[in-house]
């Protein structure tokens, strides 16, 4: 893959152009200084900070405006810098490792003591990945650290998957933006647990469950992951969602549904992927999603995003198949969307 690195200055970012370092090397230094980074990953960008300074990983939290007790994972150049973060490593997470790093997979094992509690969220365990990225890798090689990084949104917003979205998101609370234009996969990495004697995946993503225990040579479950518990009254437990109300409907009912919204006078987008014909008004907003679950992985978050700048009443998400290999959609989906029954 071919990546133009360009760059976004901004605040501190200005130094750059009087220094006249690289990006990379101006995006070192500002993690150094203790600031955030957002970078490009091959699923979606990171809100990077170095993961060894409390404070820096602090602004993270701020930025996002995520509870502090939200683990991060911390991203790393190959497996051999795992010792210096993990402990009683399991042969497991070596093979993982050689069969999927760099890559889409997040492994949670237990942590070295020294590694922050505002990292772990206060567990005894850590998430570490290897992105494959060139432009992360370059920025994890060349800092020489671990970089703590979630996903570059608002806490339950949407991932962003170009730097457009990360500016959308995070505006000036971020001090530097590496372009590494869209990203491949479009959905966040696959997380598997290796604490207890079962590896357990609790976040589907490219690489799928059936892959995990074939490399293993063991069974793996999944076990989906708690969502975080917002403490508000009244409010949805929506993560991964756009802010416009967004309904996943079984093919068989999108039409009804349609008319339902029709009747109430509400304007909607449609996101299908099957061959249902949609009627198209001033209403409603036809997209037709690919039929491939990659493909659809690929332009779900910038899909949901454009769709929800656009002030729909509703956006509707034609249900995917439960098939394995649409488990990450199928996932997001179920997080971005409300029940059929609040149209
Ligand atoms: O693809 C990805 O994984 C992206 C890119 C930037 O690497 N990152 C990402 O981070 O999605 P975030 O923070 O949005 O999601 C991290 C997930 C959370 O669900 C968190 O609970 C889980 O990883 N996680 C991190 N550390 C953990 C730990 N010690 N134990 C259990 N879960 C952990
Ligand atoms: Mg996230």
């Amino acid at each position: 893959m071919s990546v133009i690195v360009s760059v976004i200055y901004k605040g501190l970012s200005i130094m750059s152009v009087t220094t006249k370092l690289s990006p990379i090397n101006h995006a070192v230094t500002i993690l150094r200084e203790g600031g955030l980074v957002a970078f490009p990953t091959e699923t979606v960008y990171g809100l990077g900070a170095d993961a060894t300074n409390e404070e820096a990983v602090y602004k993270i939290f701020q930025a996002k405006e995520r509870p502090y007790h939200h683990p991060l994972i911390v991203h790393l150049t190959s497996a051999q810098m795992l010792p210096a973060w993990a402990s009683a490593i399991p042969e497991a997470a070596y093979t993982l490792a050689k069969a999927f790093w760099p890559g889409p997979l997040t492994m949670v094992l237990k942590k070295q003591p020294h590694v922050l509690g505002v990292v772990t969220g206060d567990q005894n365990t850590i998430g570490v990945r290897v992105p494959r990225h060139p432009v992360a890798q370059r920025l994890i090689s060349t800092f020489g650290k671990g970089i703590a990084a979630p996903s570059a949104n608002k806490f339950t917003h949407i991932s962003p998957t170009t730097v457009a979205a990360v500016e959308e998101e995070l505006g000036d609370s971020v001090n530097f933006i590496l372009d590494g234009g869209q990203c491949d996969i479009g959905l966040e990495s696959t997380i598997i647990n290796l604490t207890s004697s079962q590896p357990c995946i609790t976040r589907p993503g490219r690489i799928s469950v059936e892959a995990v225990s074939n490399v293993l040579g063991m069974e793996v479950i999944f076990e989906r992951e708690e969502q975080p518990t917002i403490r508000t009254p009244g409010m949805h437990h929506l993560h991964y969602a756009p802010i416009t109300i967004t309904l996943l409907v079984a093919t068989a009912d999108i039409l009804a549904s349609i008319q339902h919204l029709q009747q109430k006078d509400l304007s909607m987008a449609i996101m299908s992927h099957s061959a249902i014909a949609i009627p198209e008004t001033d209403h409603i907003k036809h997209i037709r999603m690919p039929r491939e679950p990659e493909a659809y992985a690929h332009d779900l978050y910038q899909t949901l995003r454009t769709l929800d700048n656009k002030g729909y009443a509703r956006i509707i998400v034609e249900a995917v198949p439960l098939s394995a290999d649409w488990a990450a959609v199928h996932d997001r989906l179920r997080k971005a969307s409300r029940i059929e029954s609040s149209l």
